[in-house]
């Protein structure tokens, strides 16, 4: 086995609230092996964004990490002072958020933060960076690459904001780009294309990728492998065939439930996990699902399962679905 490109151990984030520390992530650990696609997936809360942010370094107060070790390529990010992530940040790591707007400069032409990004962390002159930018602009699909280089983000539409995104994310070659949400703003028909345009890219530019969405069907169709999140915690992980065939948490199972998919007449059916996922700071004791899940008996409600190995799985449940995905 290769060594992981990225290894999160028992990260913690809490969110500091009237005096108390609420938990954000209770001890999250997975891999990222070089070139991988890990797909983290949950309901809404779950802990998703938080996840990636906590990697990236960009929680603010009253978010903070509060525990647990990442290390990139053999090096201990959650050592680094501020300064020092910052140049991992867009060099090492790339990132894609759900709203492009979030990633460009307003201000600034397309052209000029491509270059800019680029000549920050790349040994290139003017004349190189303007014609890689121009390169990457034609790679993401873009029509009239000249254009765009020369246009400011206002000017464009939310699908080719995105591009744009997608290229600054990747222009420094970063070892991994996490992307959250990354299609989740845009219209529908736009979608499809944005996620071929992710799948293009991460085969060409073999970078590996942590793709978080609420959406199974975006996993299926991108991930090597899945981590499931329900309140905070990981609470399956395996490998996206296995996971999809042979689900082993109901709460993975809930959510391929609910997840829109055509029966054998062809018509779509859904069947939503009832309840919700708690809010922080009413997390239940024991198992975090327990409250919405029909297996559940006294050992659930009182101490949370560990995440155990099970058929090529790791599952934290003490009841979990037998492989076939039958209870
Ligand atoms: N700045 C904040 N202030 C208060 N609560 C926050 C803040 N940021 C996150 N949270 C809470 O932390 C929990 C995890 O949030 P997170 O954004 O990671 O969820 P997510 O899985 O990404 O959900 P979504 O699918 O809606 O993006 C949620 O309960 C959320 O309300
Ligand atoms: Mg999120």
């Amino acid at each position: 086995m290769t060594d992981p490109l990225l290894q999160v151990r028992d990260l913690s984030v809490v969110l500091a609230r009237d005096g108390a520390d609420l938990p954000v992530l209770d001890r999250v650990s997975f891999d990222i092996a070089p070139g991988e696609v890990l797909g983290i997936v949950g309901e809404s809360g779950a802990g998703k964004s938080m996840a990636g942010a906590a990697i990236i370094d960009l929680l603010a107060p009253p978010l903070r990490r509060c525990g647990g070790t990442i290390t990139l390529g053999g090096e201990r990010l959650d050592l680094l002072t501020r300064r020092q992530m910052r140049r991992v940040r867009g060099k090492r790591i790339g990132f894609v958020f759900q709203d492009p707007m979030t990633s460009l400069n307003p201000v600034l032409t397309i052209g000029r933060q491509l270059t800019d990004t680029m000549r920050r962390h790349l040994p290139l002159s003017r004349s190189e960076a303007h014609e890689r930018a121009i390169s990457w602009l034609t790679r993401t699909g873009l029509p009239n690459p000249a254009r765009v280089f020369a246009a400011a983000p206002h000017e464009l539409s939310g699908g080719q904001r995105q591009r744009v995104v997608i290229a600054l994310a990747l222009c420094a070659e970063p070892d991994l780009v996490i992307a959250d949400e990354p299609t989740t703003a845009l219209d529908v028909s736009v979608q499809a294309h944005m996620l071929q345009l992710l799948r293009d890219l991460h085969e060409e530019t073999g970078t590996a990728m942590m793709l978080i969405t609420h959406d199974l069907g975006v996993i299926a169709k991108m991930a090597d492998r899945v981590a499931v999140f329900y309140a905070g915690r990981l609470i399956e992980t395996a490998r996206t065939e296995s996971l999809i065939a042979a689900p082993l948490h109901p709460y993975t199972a809930g959510l391929m439930q609910a997840t829109p998919a055509p029966d054998a007449e062809g018509v779509m059916r859904v069947k939503a996990i009832p309840g919700s996922m708690p809010g922080l700071g009413a997390i239940p004791p024991g198992c975090a699902f327990h409250p919405r899940c029909d297996r559940s008996r006294d050992i659930c409600r009182e101490s949370p399962p560990p995440l155990a190995r099970a058929g090529g799985h790791e599952a934290a449940c003490y009841f979990p679905l037998q492989q076939g995905g039958n209870p």
